[in-house]
Formats: C-alpha cells, structure tokens, sequence
C-alpha cells in the first residue's frame, strides 16, 4: 500500500503539528553538538529540519522528501536548510555529519537498506518513529474503534503493517548496519484537541494511512467510525481530549 503525501497543509493538520512536538526532545536525547552538518531523511514539511535549524547550531542542514509538495511547502516555511527531492536511495550529496529521520523510517519499502544508505553517509545516524502498537494514542484509539467495527481494518493499521517500530526491531536494524552504541528511548509528548472536532476533522484531509481509510468509507461507515470514537475518547468537561503520543528514538554511529 502506498501512502499519499501530498499536501502540506493537510499534513500539517494531521500529524505535522505533532510531530514537531517530538522534534525538540529527539534532538535533546540526540545531543549531537554544534557546528555539525545535518541530513533529514523523509523530512516531508520539515518539522524536524526547522527543529535542526532551532536547537542544535548547525553548520549546515539539508531535508530530503519524494514529496515534491511536501518539499515545496518546507523551502516556503522553513528558513536555514535547503530541501531537495529525493528518497532514501538517492540522497544528496552534501557532505554530512548527522543523518536524521523522523516518523519516516516504517515508510520506506527497505528499512534496512534506508538506514545503510543513511549510514554511507554520515557517521551518526538517528531517528524516531511513532509506537503505532501502543503509545501513540490517537492513531491507537482511531483503528482500535475502526477494527471493532470493521475487523478487515486490522490489515491496515499501522501497528500491524510497520512492526519495525519497536525499540528492539529499531536496536536490530542500527546493529545489522554496522552502527554501535546503539540506544533507543521512549518520547511521549502531549497531544490535546479543543474538542471532538478538533480530533476527527484532520482524518478527513486523506494524508496518511487512516486518513486514507477514513477516505474509502461510505457516508454511512464514516459516521458509524466518527460516533464510535465520540463515545471512546476520555473528554474532560470542557470537552477538551487529552492523549499522549509516544514516539520510539534510535541511534548509533559508525566505529
Ligand atoms: C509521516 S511523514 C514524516 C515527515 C517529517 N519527517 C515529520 O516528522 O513530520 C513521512 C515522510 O516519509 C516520506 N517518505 C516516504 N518514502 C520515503 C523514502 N523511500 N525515502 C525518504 N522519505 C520517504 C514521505 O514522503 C513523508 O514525507
């Protein structure tokens, strides 16, 4: 199954705005130090590169992303980086220190090989993905409602299609790569909705996997799921929903 990212805007609405909460803490565990060169693999609106520009003093930061949308809207927002399109098979040619990937990892057809291809080209290599098995909440409780309603959903949740992430596949992985000092860490960052809306809406901007699924049902089933998930979700009295999102972190580097 290929997945659609396409639009910024969407994206941003969706998950950008929560992945940018795990972009700072990722970078603070990393504590790669200043002056270094950096590549952000999958960088897709630059949530990461803009932390990268932010946090970490870098001599020079590049973000990678197929998505020419994607691309286009990071070169529009983010200052202090140059975005250029490519894949994990075809990264830039900028020298490079530091080679990043956040919330991308689980995307690329071969982990293994993305992560090698990382490796090539710099002397660390980190990243994040979310814990689509248990921590990451909103996705969590969206195909738990989805797959008691729909079992045929099991095969598209994310936590049954992207068993990489986890932190023991994560630790594999970095190993099978030839990178040491490998370590993983749990992240979890708050994610709180003003209201019901505020949670539902971004699922039907058709950025992602449940976006896409959200987009393949009948009136009738998207209503059935969007009930489903009202008499779910924990709303405190002001309606507001409070979840947590857990992303795992990994890195290593080269002997
Ligand atoms: C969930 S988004 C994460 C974007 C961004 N890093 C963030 O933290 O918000 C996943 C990104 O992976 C990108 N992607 C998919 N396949 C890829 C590949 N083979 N190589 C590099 N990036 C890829 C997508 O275009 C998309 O922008």
């Amino acid at each position: 199954m290929r997945e659609v990212w396409a639009g910024g805007d969407a994206y941003e609405a969706y998950i950008g705005r929560r992945s940018r909460l795990v972009a700072g803490p990722f970078l603070d565990w990393l504590d790669a130090g200043p002056g270094r060169r950096w590549l952000d693999v999958g960088c897709g609106t630059g949530a990461l590169t803009a932390a990268i520009v932010a946090r970490a003093a870098p001599a020079g930061v590049v973000g990678v992303d197929p998505s020419e949308q994607h691309v286009a809207w990071a070169a529009a927002n983010v200052a202090g980086a140059r975005f250029v399109v490519g894949d994990a098979d075809h990264l830039p040619s900028d020298p490079v220190d530091v080679v990043v990937s956040g919330l991308a990892l689980n995307f690329m057809p071969d982990a293994g090989a993305a992560v090698r291809a990382m490796r090539d080209r710099g002397s660390t290599v980190a990243a994040y993905v979310w814990d689509y098995a248990g921590g990451m909440e909103l996705l969590r409780r969206f195909w738990d409602a989805a797959i008691a309603l729909d079992p045929d959903a099991a095969e598209l949740d994310e936590a049954t299609r992207f068993p990489i992430c986890r932190p023991d596949r994560l630790r594999t992985i970095w190993r099978d790569a030839g990178l040491v000092d490998g370590a993983t860490a749990p992240i979890d960052v708050p994610t709180v909705f003003g209201d019901f809306d505020d949670y539902w809406t971004p699922f039907l901007g058709g950025q992602g996997p449940a976006p896409g699924y959200v987009a393949g049902l009948d009136d009738r089933r998207r209503d059935r799921l969007r009930d489903r998930l009202r008499l779910d979700l924990p709303a405190a009295n002001d309606g507001a929903i409070h979840l947590t999102a857990r992303a795992w972190a990994v890195r290593g580097t080269m002997e």
